[in-house]
């Protein structure tokens, strides 16, 4: 996504400038070309020398530095940007562009340009709430300009409250978000991701190997392409992607009922999760004591959500997932077939690189009318953005 794009990194001088280096490292690794401005009070906290070696490129400072502006003068910069992202933002440089002042390189670089503009911005929680700082951030948003708001947590300065900047691995999937094309925007899409847990007793499930990796994958590709997405996530380990609506469950009639109740409004639905196809009849109330040698579990059926919502289709397109050990296409089509989908994704788990787990995986499409595509194998971010340029297809196909 970021391959080759050319990105202004403007950073203004807060404490969290040392999240602006780790996010420099993941622009950097993404293959992107990184342009730094830092601000006069940026350099208090870090030195240049710091983003110029890890950026390979020369770090921005002074507006009237005729050796930097000899190389590349502030207005070239603003043009052969893709992106800008300030980070952090502090409340003085939201206020500058709010404002329309332009007293320093980096503001003057951002108002020549036409660039996006995503802002992180990072402060004490009490100078974020003020109505000040809060009519600057709302007047950006209302121009334009990308907000990735900051969180809650404990803050250098001791408070605690908003104001503390995201993650860099946030900031980095909102630079992308901001350059993908909203080829989705107005669809509404319910992904549900991960394994369900059927408890047997308080400290015993039956589940199964479902990281969530591959639903998640979709949900945050899908946000991106401007979809509103919302995500019935069984239990894992995974964050939550920026601006997906997440629903956790655990059991499989935990996630038949979110999904029901989540279905309002819906275009979409892609069920990557493996949910599982049995629950135990009783769940004992207490741990369950080691007595006999064999002991025999009583299971009964679960309702299959995805074969519900396919007698119940009311013009939505169905997208469902099968994971299989043997003769692939013959199940997949068969499940395709008897929920009445639109298009499945066939995972071979036992080929390397595949299903579980694994950032990778090996698919084929499945379409309604007969067509079988094979993917080669490939990040799991991948098939996500593959399935959702078939998904796109579909959709404005309904369109009136
Ligand atoms: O989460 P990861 O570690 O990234 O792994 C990804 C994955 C392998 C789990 C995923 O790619 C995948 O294949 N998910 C479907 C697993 C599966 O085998 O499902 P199934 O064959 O049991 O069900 C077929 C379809 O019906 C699935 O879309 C499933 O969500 C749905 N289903 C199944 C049973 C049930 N009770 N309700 C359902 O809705």
């Amino acid at each position: 996504m970021l391959q080759g794009k050319s990105i202004v990194l403007g950073v203004s001088g807060g404490i969290a400038v040392y999240k602006a280096i780790e996010l420099l490292r993941l622009l950097t690794k993404a293959g992107a070309d990184v342009h730094v401005i830092m601000t006069r009070n940026a350099r208090e906290f870090v030195a240049p020398l710091t983003f110029q070696t890890l950026s390979c490129n020369p770090v921005h400072t002074d507006l009237f530095d005729l050796s930097q502006e000899q190389e590349i003068d502030h207005i070239s910069l603003a043009d052969r940007a893709d992106l800008f992202i300030l980070v952090p933002a502090t409340a003085n440089l939201v206020g500058k562009i709010a404002q329309g002042l332009a007293d320093d390189l980096l503001t003057t670089t951002i108002m020549a340009t036409k660039a996006p503009v995503l802002i992180a911005p990072a402060m004490n929680s009490h100078m974020y709430e003020n109505r000040i700082y809060q009519r600057n951030q709302k007047c950006l948003d209302e121009l334009g300009y990308y907000i990735l708001e900051p969180v809650s947590g404990s803050l250098a300065c001791g408070w605690e409250g908003q104001g503390k900047l995201p993650d860099p691995a946030i900031i980095f999937a909102a630079a992308e978000s901001v350059l993908v094309p909203k080829d989705l925007l107005g669809c509404h899409l319910l992904v549900t991701a991960g394994p369900t847990q059927e408890e047997i007793d308080p400290v015993r499930y039956i589940s199964n190997y479902s990281s969530g990796k591959m639903g998640f994958a979709i949900a945050a590709a899908a946000q991106q392409r401007g979809a509103q997405v919302t995500l019935i996530a069984g239990p894992t380990n995974l964050t939550v992607p920026v601006g997906v609506h997440c629903v956790p469950v655990f059991s499989a009639a935990e996630m038949r009922s979110a999904v029901f109740d989540h279905l309002d409004d819906i275009d979409v639905v892609i069920k990557a999760a493996a949910v599982a196809d049995y629950r135990p009849v009783d769940r004992s109330v207490q741990k369950m004591k080691k007595t006999a040698d064999k002991l025999t579990l009583e299971l009964e059926k679960n309702s299959d959500i995805l074969a519900e919502l396919g007698q119940q289709k009311e013009g939505r397109i169905l997208i469902g997932f099968a994971a299989e050990t043997e003769r692939l296409l013959v199940h997949a089509a068969e499940k395709l077939q008897k929920k009445n989908l639109d298009l499945i994704v066939a995972n071979d788990i036992t080929r390397e690189g595949a299903g579980f787990d694994g950032d990778t995986n090996v698919v084929k499409f499945l379409h309604a009318d007969g067509r079988v595509e094979e993917l080669e194998l490939m990040r799991k971010k991948e098939v996500a953005q593959q399935l959702l340029d078939r998904v796109m297809v579909l959709w404005k196909t309904k369109q009136p």
